[in-house]
């Protein structure tokens, strides 16, 4: 992928804004924080379901989980024991990141999990040197993923800054509402500013539509205005509407096993598998983005 028109015109920090697949880090390993400054648009069901269709194309995938809602965790975990470690123990220095990593419900997904602490952990943090970059030094000697996924809060808090300062790269997942762009736009700005402050270097891997509903003008309305700001930076599959989704984080499994029983159509299983090729096609992974569509 090339530069693409900038999404916030007028702004002077998004010159840091880069689009496209770009580099590896120095451990190959890609690094995508899910992200955005809007609350419910479906970061962490993006996190966990494209974890969930990758590790099906036999990926070996890492979600890190950064945010003290813990969905992602109560997706792939079934209980989180009283007192188990988390990425709250990491951010203070009291665990390393490889000893809280955990195998999840869905083979192939390893879950750093979340809990509430990771609340107060930032607070203990804020006063420290190189408190942006905890989350980057504890990746070093991870090994052996295909892909990490980061999942973060909505709030900017150090929790978030921390994932963008790790990440290669982010996805911005976005519900097609007459506020999404608005909200891409803080999102796109608050990765320009950790490049302008040299903290990081995360490129654009796309800009993800969420519940869409072909019946609603206004979907199409949206969409188009994400179209026109951020060009081929919006990824061409559309997780459409559905109501399965809901009860993933509640049964501790991802859409691929919710719907597993059911009959045809399962439609969150089909788009996320798309959405995964597409994906696999953006970072050059060709043997999955070579692959048919079909679940
Ligand atoms: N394609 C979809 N269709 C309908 N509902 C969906 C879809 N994807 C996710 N949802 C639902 O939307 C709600 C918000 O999703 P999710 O929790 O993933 O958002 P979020 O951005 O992580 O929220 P937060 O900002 O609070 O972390 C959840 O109830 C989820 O089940
Ligand atoms: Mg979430």
């Amino acid at each position: 992928m090339t530069q693409v028109s900038n999404p916030c015109p007028g702004h002077k920090i998004t010159k840091y804004l880069i689009f496209g697949a770009a580099s590896f880090d120095s451990r190959g390993m890609t690094t995508v924080a899910i992200t955005n400054r809007k609350g419910g648009v479906g970061k962490s069901s993006l996190t966990t379901n494209l974890a969930a269709a990758l590790a099906l194309e036999g990926k070996r995938v890492l979600v890190i989980d950064m945010d003290s809602q813990a969905s992602s965790t109560a997706v792939f975990l079934d209980e989180l024991p009283q007192g188990a470690l988390s990425t709250a123990h990491v951010l203070i220095g009291q665990a390393a990141l490889e000893d809280i990593i955990v195998p999840s419900t869905r083979e192939g997904v390893f879950i750093a999990p979340a809990s509430r602490e990771l609340t107060a952990a930032q607070l203990t943090i804020v006063a420290r040197t190189g408190r942006e970059t905890i989350l980057r030094r504890a990746m070093r000697s991870l090994q052996g993923y295909d892909l990490i996924l980061i999942d973060t809060a909505p709030e900017q808090q150090l929790a978030t800054v921390n994932s963008l300062v790790a990440a290669s790269h982010v996805l911005m997942p976005f519900t097609p509402d007459p506020k999404a762009l608005e909200g891409l736009r803080t999102t796109s700005e608050a990765v320009a500013e950790i490049a302008a402050a040299d903290l990081g270097q995360a490129t654009v891997l796309g800009c993800v539509q969420i519940a869409h509903d072909r019946r609603l003008a206004v979907t199409e309305q949206a969409r188009e205005q994400v179209r026109k700001a951020y060009g081929e930076g919006l990824l061409e599959t559309r997780i459409r509407a559905n109501s399965s989704f809901i009860v993933c984080p509640a049964w501790h499994r991802d859409i691929f096993a919710i719907e597993r029983g059911e009959r045809a159509p399962r439609r969150g299983s089909e788009d996320y598998r798309a959405l995964a090729i597409e994906i696999a096609g953006r970072l050059g992974w060709k043997e999955m983005s070579d692959a048919q569509v079909a679940v």
